[in-house]
């Protein structure tokens, strides 16, 4: 039975429960954290915990002090669940306020989860072929920098991609291309490595970061600036970065051909990169 964190205590997924006046619960009121872990080692778990904060101080956003555990938290919970490649799910919210009221409370009794997630394995081929998208307006709001659990406008867009059975959604705000239901999206255009600017209309991806050290170390020319659909539509490669997905290449946008229609050599490069650093 998988053991989680909830509050200070370690305990079975099945008895970490949430009251009903919690904020996330009633609001969406809380902030989140998805982190790999490789070998038994957290991957860029200072950025995430950076991120965190971020997010905390974006939506004012107490935490918990136990937040400065978390990396014991995640060992024991590795220990615990004898684990060694996995992801950790990692949620903090504004806690229990009652009556139900919009504002803030004054007294915040802010909240902690940490579970683990299994790896959930990608389509057959999706490395070797490249995965297929579709491009769906961006309904969300307008601090997408900040990780909250106010996920409705992803999970639609992510159905919508389901339904059309492709892999993933690609959000579109005023013809820009921002992001994916849940990746960055970079492109390679004129031998250019192109992906929307880290502002409040995309989460900036640790991933993405991770990518764009890596493009300089092996001196690819970057340019981080939001590119139209049809620019898209023209680019030479397309690819998904995230912590759960690393680098995927995508091959097919709204049923056209990307590039050559197979992961091309920029992609392949900057995997192969991304292999070797996780493997340190
Ligand atoms: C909207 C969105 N963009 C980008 C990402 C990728 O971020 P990261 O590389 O930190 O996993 C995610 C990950 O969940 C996401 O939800």
């Amino acid at each position: 039975m998988a053991i989680v964190y909830w509050n200070g205590d370690y305990i079975p997924l099945e008895k970490a429960v949430v009251p009903v006046e919690d904020r996330g619960f009633l609001f969406g009121d809380g902030i989140y954290e998805v982190v790999r872990v490789y070998g038994g080692r957290p991957f860029r778990l200072a950025d995430h915990l950076q991120r965190l904060h971020r997010s905390a101080a974006g939506a004012q956003l107490p935490l918990a002090d136990a937040v400065d555990e978390i990396p014991d938290i995640i060992q024991r919970l590795l220990d615990e669940n004898g684990l060694r490649d996995t992801s950790f799910y990692i949620q903090c919210t504004r806690g229990c306020a009652h009556p139900r009221a919009h504002a803030f409370p004054a007294e915040v009794h802010p909240t902690l989860l940490l579970m683990h997630a299994p790896l959930r394995p990608l389509p057959a081929n999706a490395r070797t072929n490249g995965v297929s998208t579709i491009t769906v307006p961006d309904l969300r709001w307008r601090r997408c920098d900040i990780k909250s659990i106010m996920l409705l406008p992803n999970a639609m867009a992510k159905t919508q991609a389901h339904d059309a059975g492709v892999f993933e959604a690609i959000l579109v705000r005023d013809g820009l291309v921002t992001e994916g239901s849940s990746t960055n999206v970079l492109a390679v255009m004129n031998g250019t490595l192109v992906t929307h600017q880290a502002d409040s209309d995309i989460l900036g991806g640790i991933s993405r970061s991770v990518v764009l050290e890596l493009a300089a170390q092996l001196q690819l020319p970057v340019r981080e600036e939001a590119f139209t659909v049809d620019e898209m539509y023209s680019a030479q490669e397309l690819f998904l970065s995230s912590t759960m997905l690393e680098i995927l290449p995508v091959t097919q946008v709204d049923g056209r051909v990307i590039g050559r229609g197979r992961p091309g050599p920029v992609t392949e490069r900057l995997y192969e990169a991304f292999g070797k650093l996780i493997s340190e």
